[in-house]
């Protein structure tokens, strides 16, 4: 398994061993709506013929096309970072990237803040504070396993960044969607409010979002493209409104094992995470 080199909240890198063999291999494009970190489309590469990275944050995709192309962002970045003990620089580096955002700059502020967890406010300006840290021999260590691995798939990797829903649907697609927390179902069954949180990118998830992307997988059932949607059914005796939803219209859905109060900011809070599929057919 290849680790990417982002540390991502949010990350599918340790439940990848459980979903990888769910994917249908059947279709020949492999989709990835909510890219993020990008552990789920690295360790497919070899599966299917193409595959399409996206997420909204446009400057998160600069940088996992930049790797694919050279090696120039890399330098870019290294000599961005502030480094640590300077938290001077750190606030330069952001009043930069807010002012005039790269890729780079997004790398070297996700490098050097604080738990590597971007952070942006409702105007989309880069927020997080300073984490003392920066491009580590580590960080190195996992580029160079990640550069090798994806530009042997140089000419099979697509990059978009748009909204979920503006993605062309194909027939021959396995389309993977890992979305933000969605909304809370009420107890009369109307949608509710936002699911409890910490991701920074949660602030690019709007009010209409969770319909919308009820709407999309329904769309991409009935053109025949397969779709598999992960996802926390249950978090904290609260049920996730999409997903209820999904499974009320007889998609099939299976429960995924990661122990999430490790990281639960209250502890002890019961969550289960689902993927749902629309297909039998997998190999
Ligand atoms: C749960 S994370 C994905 C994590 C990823 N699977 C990984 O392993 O790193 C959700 C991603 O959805 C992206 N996102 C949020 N709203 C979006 C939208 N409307 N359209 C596309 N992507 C969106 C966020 O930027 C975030 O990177």
């Amino acid at each position: 398994m290849i680790e990417t080199p982002f540390n991502y909240t949010g990350s599918k890198f340790k439940l990848l061993e459980q979903l990888l063999p769910e994917f249908d291999k059947t279709k020949s494009t492999f989709v990835d709506v909510f890219t993020g970190g990008g552990s789920v489309y690295t360790n497919v590469l070899d599966k299917y013929k193409s595959v399409i990275v996206n997420d909204i944050i446009t400057d998160l995709i600069g940088i996992h096309k930049g790797l694919l192309d050279s090696d120039n962002i890399i330098s870019k970045t290294k000599s961005l970072c502030p480094g640590k003990g300077n938290p001077v620089g750190f606030g330069t580096l952001r009043d930069n990237y807010n002012g005039n955002p790269s890729p780079e700059g997004l790398w070297a502020l996700m490098l050097s803040c604080t738990n590597n967890m971007m952070r942006f406010n409702q105007k989309f300006k880069f927020n997080q504070t300073y984490g003392d840290r920066g491009f580590s021999d580590a960080t190195q260590r996992k580029v160079n396993n990640f550069t090798e691995h994806i530009r042997k798939f140089k000419d099979n990797l697509i990059y978009l960044s748009t909204q979920f829903e503006n993605i062309d649907i194909q027939s021959d697609m396995m389309i993977y969607l890992d979305p933000p927390y969605g909304r809370i179902k009420n107890d009369d069954g109307t949608i509710g409010k936002k699911q409890i949180s910490e991701a920074g990118y949660n602030s690019f998830w709007l009010k209409d979002d969770d319909v919308k992307l009820y709407e999309f997988i329904k769309k991409i059932d009935s053109i025949g493209a397969s779709f598999m949607v992960s996802g926390v059914l249950y978090h904290d005796g609260k049920t996730c409104w999409m997903l209820d939803k999904l499974i009320a219209d007889g998609f099939k859905y299976k429960e995924i094992k990661y122990d999430y109060n490790k990281v639960s900011r209250k502890g002890n809070k019961e969550t289960t995470e689902i993927i749902i599929t629309n297909y039998v057919e997998k190999n």
